[in-house]
């Protein structure tokens, strides 16, 4: 059936997949080392879902009061609930300064203070000297920092001739009989044409699956499509039973409004007109890590002191800020309260609730990009000619619990680390791998049994089914019972894939089809987030069960693996944190309790 797809070769030697911050950073980075890069989006790049970031990228740059990047190393490791590989954390914090300083040098239109500095604002968990003060660490361009960062990112793209594919569709991964990465094939959406695009190396830059559930701060298009390929490809996705609740969505919509709000002064109350979090986090209050702020005001509202007709939701106050401060650093949140809740944000309080906003999985990485599996024992087995980077991977350095701002520095320091890596190992003009013409055959015959696809269920009504199950039983707080209710719903949702439904047959412009492949890459998502989920006996982090209410680091100190087959038979396995240091400018950071 696939003979009848024309085919369409390139050859590059650098393939990016997803044209976000960690895509276009990877990509200018690996045309600047003179390699021959095309980056290939789904959407047009500016479109991307970094241009939704709001708060900023954190970088102790010292510029609102002395700062230390082992500070922010420290924060991150606790902030993680010492899951992160500290290896890769201290590659973070140190790299982030140069990374913010260059972005500043190709043109991202930072605030500043009053002397022309990057101006830096409060975020949660981001503390100085270890813990004991405030720190102010978190760069920001108003509340529009991933917009400013994005359209300078493809700027700068553009002026070193980078090729970009835009509105191409990744449907597979291209393995060798070995193992190793030669490609991806591609669906190109306005005329239909199949794309087969050769590389030494394939990076995924391809961002969250936060539309596996049903109310999330993430785009439509957030659907994880690396993280699918990858699956697919018969190699492990890492850590995914640890989903980021962003504390402040707005309540019914979902849209973001940044923590950056509360690092201006912001603060959330009850229906008692309490500022509860000082019960929570007697230091940080407000500005206490995100899962603990969700936590706190889920128990706010099951104990019945939430607000509004159903006592369903609680008010994130700014109404007390200068009007002044509101109109020049919060300009895009205040629109956002107006249009989506209807609410002044200089009068009124901002209804709000968590919201799903953030994968600390992905695909398990080291600190180069490189994707690794487990293979004969080595946990860190590297996969040739694959990498990935930001969201869609899992270095890690987020563990556990992800801090707000760590995420837009992730992926400009892994986007260029994996450049750099890139033109060590990839031989400008080299013949890349060669696939065998099966696995061509394979990603066709998929895509094309998909396009036919004549069951009784239509893509929507099962992902609306998926949604509602990971919204309801992989929620903020989990139980053993819970958790094996969802295994079960989930089974029977993948169950019900094989009797999907797709209307439109058409390849041009085909939306019902890309819904569905996307859809396919979320179910497998979904499935290993609840399966890794019920299997993780203990709380850590953002995953807080009920029934294991400590963390366990005598057994649990370890990032998960899992697999999901085309049948949606889902294999767990382990591998172990990274516990060292790249160098002996700073020494590991050992556990202990995480109050805030
Ligand atoms: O709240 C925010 O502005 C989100 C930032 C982040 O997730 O890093």
């Amino acid at each position: 059936m696939s003979k009848s797809y024309k085919i369409i070769d390139h050859v590059y030697d650098v393939i990016v997949v997803g044209a976000g911050g960690a895509g276009l950073r990877a990509t200018l980075g690996c045309a600047e080392a003179g390699l021959k890069t095309a980056c290939i989006s789904k959407v047009f790049p500016t479109r991307s879902h970094t241009v939704a970031a709001q708060g900023g990228i954190s970088a102790a740059l010292g510029n609102m009061g002395p700062d230390d990047w082992r500070w922010h190393m420290y924060d991150t490791v606790k902030g993680s609930d010492w899951l992160g590989d500290q290896d890769a954390i201290e590659y973070m914090c140190r790299e982030a300064v140069p990374a913010v300083l260059e972005l500043e040098h190709f043109g991202v239109p930072f605030s500043r203070t009053e002397e022309g500095k990057i101006y830096q604002r409060a975020f949660g968990g981001m503390t100085t000297e270890y813990g004991k003060g405030t720190a102010q660490r978190t760069c920001a361009a108003a509340d529009r920092t991933g917009h400013a960062m994005l359209h300078t990112l493809y700027g700068q793209c553009l002026k070193h001739d980078v090729e970009f594919f835009i509105e191409y569709f990744g449907l597979d991964l291209l393995m060798t009989e070995e193992g190793a990465c030669a490609g991806v094939l591609a669906w190109k959406l306005d005329d239909g044409t199949i794309h087969r695009f050769k590389a030494q190396m394939v990076i995924l830059a391809t961002g969250g699956y936060g539309r596996a559930y049903f109310s999330c701060t993430s785009a439509h298009t957030c659907t994880g499509d690396g993280g699918g390929m990858v699956l697919r490809a018969g190699l492990p996705l890492q850590d995914m039973e640890f989903v980021q609740f962003h504390p402040t969505g707005i309540y019914g919509a979902g849209c973001l409004i940044t923590e950056g709000s509360r690092g201006e002064g912001g603060y959330l109350t009850n229906s008692k007109g309490e500022r509860f979090m000082e019960r929570y986090a007697p230091s940080a209050k407000d500005l206490a890590s995100r899962d603990v702020v969700s936590r706190a005001m889920t128990i706010e509202i099951r104990e019945g002191r939430g607000v509004g007709p159903k006592n369903d939701h609680i008010y994130l106050h700014l109404d007390h800020l200068d009007p002044a401060v509101l109109a020049e650093r919060l300009p895009g949140i205040s629109e956002s309260a107006k249009i989506f809740a209807g609410v002044d944000v200089t009068k009124e309080p901002i209804p709000v609730l968590p919201t799903v906003h953030y994968n600390m999985g992905g695909i398990a990485t080291n600190y180069h990009g490189e994707v690794l599996t487990k293979l004969n024992g080595d946990p860190d087995k590297v996969v040739p000619g694959l990498m990935a980077i930001g969201e869609a991977a899992c270095v890690s350095v987020h563990g556990a619990n992800r801090l707000g701002s760590n995420s837009l520095v992730d992926l400009v320091v892994f986007g260029r680390a994996a450049a750099i890596r890139a033109a060590k190992v990839v031989t400008p003009g080299a013949a890349p791998r060669e696939a065998p013409a099966a696995a061509t055959e394979k990603a066709l015959d998929r895509f094309d049994k998909l396009r036919h696809a004549k069951g009784g269920s239509p893509t929507a009504g099962i992902r609306d089914q998926m949604q509602r199950t990971m919204q309801t039983n992989c929620a903020v707080f989990r139980t053993g019972d819970v958790l094996q209710e969802g295994c079960k719903l989930m089974d029977k949702v993948h169950g019900s894939w094989a009797d999907v439904d797709v209307k439109d047959r058409s390849l041009v412009w085909n939306s019902d089809l890309v819904e569905t492949l996307e859809l396919d890459n979320l179910l497998g998502q979904a499935m290993v987030t609840m399966y890794s989920a019920a299997n993780r006996q203990e709380s850590r982090g953002a995953h807080a069960r009920e029934d294991y209410p400590e963390r366990d680091d005598k057994e649990w100190m370890k990032h998960t693996l899992a697999w999901c087959d085309e049948r949606g038979k889902v294999t767990i396995d382990y591998r172990p944190v990274h516990t060292y240091t790249l160098t002996n400018e700073v020494q590991y950071i050992a556990p202990k309790a995480r109050v805030y």
